[in-house]
């Protein structure tokens, strides 16, 4: 996705075109930008061959999926939907991890009998509902179980969960506990330590910490882990301040961690593999000029992308067609949902924008379409997905007369 002549394309397409032919607000992925996500991250970590299960929660567009199942990933998937879902795009259950907080009995009865590769256990509770269906079904069904190793991933708290204070996982006394209870069990075969303590991780040292962490616990316990499961969470480059992960590093630490222990190892990555290859294209409707700013209003809103609402994330929003005036007053992008936290950028100066002009939200690919509702009764945008010269519609449009 870049400029040709000052005019934005997603690979061999104009965008501005796919706006005249399909409206906007309007989620565009480019295919290309997919598969060289793919081929980076497998090749960042070939030396110890991961599993690398994609997080559908973070995408579960079927075209996206199936791209993603095409080059050789599983799946980590966090409900009964998502489980159902990939089940139905074809993943085998054998590369599918089921992660979670509050797996229901039902959703479980539902994992244990597609034989999925592993549950990952948040609770001891939960380990006991497993446990009875086990007996149930007279089957020995496959464990990991998730620790809440104590460490700040040192990125925004609401996508934080590896700490003491957030809800997630098992800690270390809790995990001995239940090894030293299980290792013996006909129903429960635990084969995995998993953790993941955030996303958008833009840091090596959380988990270089992580893998000290499980290094003492392997060590306190003499339990032997066929899998070490050390989730997703790696960041991307949103801006230009966004620090950058050093994955070659990261592959270094995690090879000599994996020989060590003698296991394989499992990542769940969401948005460094979806994350850049997909924009928000957008027309803008009104311009406001109010004290000391311009209010940019668009047709996009938090509806169809929360992430600035719920997270102040920052999405980098560029023109589709670039020119060199500047207009230098503050630029605030705001949607038309009646909410004041339905704000997308404020920045210092703008090229000269107009009422009418197309606009592109960089990177949403992840934790983008997922997180669209009907708030404020807008139909949720369409997806299309472009190769090359050719546009594929990749999501059905909302009905208004339906959802109304
Ligand atoms: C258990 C689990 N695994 C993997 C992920 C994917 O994280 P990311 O998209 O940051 O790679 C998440 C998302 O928060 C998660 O909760």
């Amino acid at each position: 996705m870049n400029y040709k002549n000052n005019n934005f394309y997603i690979e061999k397409i104009k965008a501005e075109k796919l706006i005249k032919k399909y409206g906007s607000p309007i989620y565009c992925y480019s295919n290309k930008s997919l598969v060289k996500n793919i081929n980076n991250f497998k090749n960042s970590f070939k030396s110890f061959n991961p599993l690398i299960c994609f997080s559908v929660k973070s995408n579960y567009n079927s075209t996206i999926l199936k791209i993603i199942k095409g080059h050789g990933l599983g799946a980590d998937v966090v409900s009964d939907g998502e489980l159902k879902k990939v089940l139905s795009l074809g993943f085998k259950p054998n590369r599918i991890v089921y992660s979670g907080v509050g797996k229901k009995f039902s959703e479980l009865k539902f994992a244990i009998n597609k034989n999925v590769l592993l549950i990952n256990v948040e609770s001891e509770s939960e380990l006991s509902n497993i446990e009875k269906l086990a007996k149930m079904f007279k089957k020995k069904v496959n464990i990991g179980l998730r620790l809440n190793p104590n460490i700040d991933a040192k990125t925004n708290t609401k996508i934080s969960t590896g700490r003491m204070q957030d809800k997630f996982g098992l800690s270390v006394s809790d995990i001995i506990k239940i090894l030293e209870k299980f290792k013996n069990s006909y129903h429960i075969k635990i084969k995995c330590l998993s953790v993941h303590i955030g996303s958008q991780i833009t840091q090596n040292k959380p988990y270089n910490n992580v893998l000290i962490k499980i290094s003492k616990i392997l060590a306190k316990s003499k339990f032997k882990f066929e899998y070490i499961d050390l989730g997703g969470g790696m960041g991307i480059k949103y801006n230009q301040n966004t620090k950058k992960l050093n994955y070659s590093k990261l592959s270094k630490n995690i090879l000599k961690f994996s020989k060590k222990n003698n296991c394989k190892i499992i990542f769940e990555p969401g948005r460094s593999i979806v994350g850049n290859t997909a924009v928000l294209l957008t027309k803008v409707i009104y311009i406001k000029n109010s004290i000391n700013k311009k209010f940019i209003i668009i047709d996009a809103g938090m509806n169809d992308l929360i992430r600035p609402a719920l997270y102040n994330a920052t999405h980098d929003i560029i023109p589709l067609n670039r020119k060199s005036s500047k207009n230098s007053i503050p630029h605030d992008f705001v949607g038309p949902i009646c909410e004041t936290s339905d704000r997308f950028l404020k920045i210092k100066s703008y090229q000269k924008i107009n009422e009418g002009d197309n606009l592109a939200i960089k990177d949403v690919g992840a934790y983008g379409i997922v997180l669209a509702s009907n708030y404020n009764l807008r139909p949720r945008p369409i997806e299309i997905i472009v190769k090359d010269s050719i546009v594929k519609k990749i999501s059905k449009k909302q009905n208004l007369n339906d959802i109304i």
